[in-house]
């Protein structure tokens, strides 16, 4: 997978893109970066990349021409998709990330002014993305969030391939509680099922806690998932314990 960034603070993704699980990918050529800063493709000998808006009014606004050259000068037979980090994009989730994951080329547009010209919305990306409701200074580490969640999901990038099988989101519930040793930690004990080598029983155990967990936090993530039978029972027992412990 090859992955271009377009930002005019390129220094941003120095430690991101070569730490841990991205670094790794990189080293093994799972994933290629280029991080691009889109100044060295404005038209002007000052390296303009933005200007007032048109109508009038505060703030500055991205030109389109350096954006497009930029994209325009990535060689490759099929055309990238390419996203646009913004508040009002769609909402970001691992199904998303999943569908990305599966891309050839991506290229990310990080902008850090007031807006874009709408000519690059409408002509030049294909895909406009928020991380949440909330406004970043830029889009530099929304695209960070997005590049991390697809590239764990190459094949060989994690080195437990069970581990990206197994997250939260990916199954559509929140994952199960973790342990490991000492079994026993300041009065704190592991729970026996976890410690009895019974692998049928440590199955059903995590299921019924990830519905626990998943029920707790995120009821809104079960009401969209089907069912399995056994889903229905464990939920079934969770519900029970809770009218007793819900005793006055
Ligand atoms: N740029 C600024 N805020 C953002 C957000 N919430 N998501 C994606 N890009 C952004």
């Amino acid at each position: 997978m090859r992955i271009d960034i377009l930002t005019l603070f390129p220094e941003m993704f120095a430690g991101v893109l070569s730490s841990s699980i991205l670094g790794k990918a990189r080293e093994k050529e799972i994933v290629d970066f280029h991080v691009t800063n889109f100044r060295d493709f404005s038209e002007s000998k000052h390296g303009t990349v933005d200007d007032t808006p048109y109508g009038g009014g505060g703030g500055m606004v991205l030109k389109p021409e350096p954006l497009f050259r930029a994209v325009e000068s990535m060689a490759g037979e099929k055309k990238p998709r390419v996203i646009l980090m913004c508040p009002q994009g769609v909402p970001y989730n691992q199904k998303l990330a999943e569908e990305l994951a599966k891309e050839e080329h991506l290229v990310f547009v990080c902008g850090h002014y007031e807006g874009y010209d709408e000519r690059i919305r409408e002509h030049l990306v294909t895909d406009e993305i928020s991380i949440g409701d909330y406004v970043l200074t830029g889009g530099e580490l929304a695209a960070m969030v997005v590049i991390d969640s697809v590239v764990r999901l190459q094949p060989g990038a994690l080195g437990n391939q069970t581990s990206a099988v197994e997250d939260s989101f990916s199954t559509g519930l929140l994952e199960y509680p973790h342990y490991t040793r000492p079994a026993e930690f300041r009065g704190w004990r592991v729970p026996d099922v976890l410690l009895s080598g019974h692998h049928a029983n440590i199955v059903k155990w995590r299921l019924k806690e990830s519905l626990r967990r998943t029920s707790e936090r995120r009821p809104d993530l079960l009401k969209r998932l089907e069912l399995t039978a056994e889903m229905k029972k464990l939920l079934a027992e969770l519900e029970a314990e809770k009218k007793i412990t819900d005793k006055p």
